[in-house]
């Protein structure tokens, strides 16, 4: 196995462990924003995973939510944590949840690392070597169209007021199957190289919700880019995958979306 996977998946399954014994029990939660929660199992999967690879790769930077990454020596190779990517549904008893370790080289994923620990499900993949669910290969879907597909997105924590996503939701959902919010951006991409989504879009992630999912999707067949269709690099403002098929229209209702102002209409 490739080196840097391995030590990746061996942390995501230690702390994995610590997220699996806490998620169902009563616990203590902070907030870093309005509705940006915090708990002790973010902070400990972080410890466990920046551990584990500072001990393995101590040249290596690191880049981790709960901000334990620090700085290091090189700047070749990256690690991007999310110790706990699903916060709110980890808080309130709802499995799904994941840890979330990608590996950049010069800027460019090379492994990514995605599991929930309730399911179990492991996602993994390494440049030029496919996308896997545990030990099976993974594909996106085969679907062409926007009205045959199922999204998905995500909101942010911070400043909830001032996203026009709703605006996106609306417009999506009438021109799909549905749009779903999972919670985690990490398996939302990972939803999407395995076939159960066809594309998925948000604005405001943050590098270490991205960083192993975009990998994963992209060995898996699928496209990443901004929702221009520009290029995509951690941490940029908005995020546009799909797999490959649904892209092209998925960007021109974006477009029609930010271009008109298109405001839901509700009436009761
Ligand atoms: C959140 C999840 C969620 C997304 C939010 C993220 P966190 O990450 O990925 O799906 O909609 O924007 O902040 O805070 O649970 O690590
Ligand atoms: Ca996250
Ligand atoms: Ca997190």
């Amino acid at each position: 196995m490739n080196p840097f996977l391995e030590v990746a998946v061996a942390a995501a399954h230690e702390a994995g462990v610590i997220l699996r014994e806490g998620y169902d029990r009563p616990k203590e939660i902070s907030y870093k924003g309005d509705a940006d929660l915090v708990t002790e199992f973010d902070r400990r999967s972080e410890a466990i995973i920046v551990g584990k690879l500072r001990g393995n790769f101590p040249q290596h930077a690191i880049v981790a939510e709960e901000g334990s990454g620090g700085s290091a020596a090189s700047t070749r190779y990256c690690w991007y944590v999310d110790p706990l990517d699903g916060t709110t549904n980890f808080a309130h008893g709802y499995p799904c949840f994941a840890v979330s370790i990608g590996l950049l080289e010069d800027g460019e994923p090379i492994v990514g690392v995605v599991l929930n620990p309730v399911s179990g499900e492991l996602f993994t993949a390494v440049r030029g070597e496919g996308a896997y669910l545990g030990e099976k290969r993974i594909h996106v879907s085969p679907v062409e169209k926007l009205v045959a597909s199922l999204v998905s997105t995500g909101f942010p924590t911070h400043q909830r007021a001032k996203s026009a996503n709703i605006n996106y939701y609306w417009e999506f959902t009438l021109r799909s199957h549905g749009v779903r919010r999972d919670g985690s951006a990490a398996l939302d991409l990972c939803s999407v190289a395995c076939g159960r989504f066809e594309a998925f879009w948000e604005f405001g992630l943050k590098s270490w919700d991205t960083a192993a999912g975009m990998l994963v999707v992209t060995e898996a067949g699928g496209r990443v880019t901004n929702l221009s269709g520009g290029l995509y690099h951690v941490g940029d403002v908005d995020i546009l995958v799909s797999n490959g098929r649904v892209h092209a229209e998925m960007q021109q209702i974006a477009a029609l979306v930010a271009g008109q102002g298109i405001s839901p209409k509700v009436s009761v």
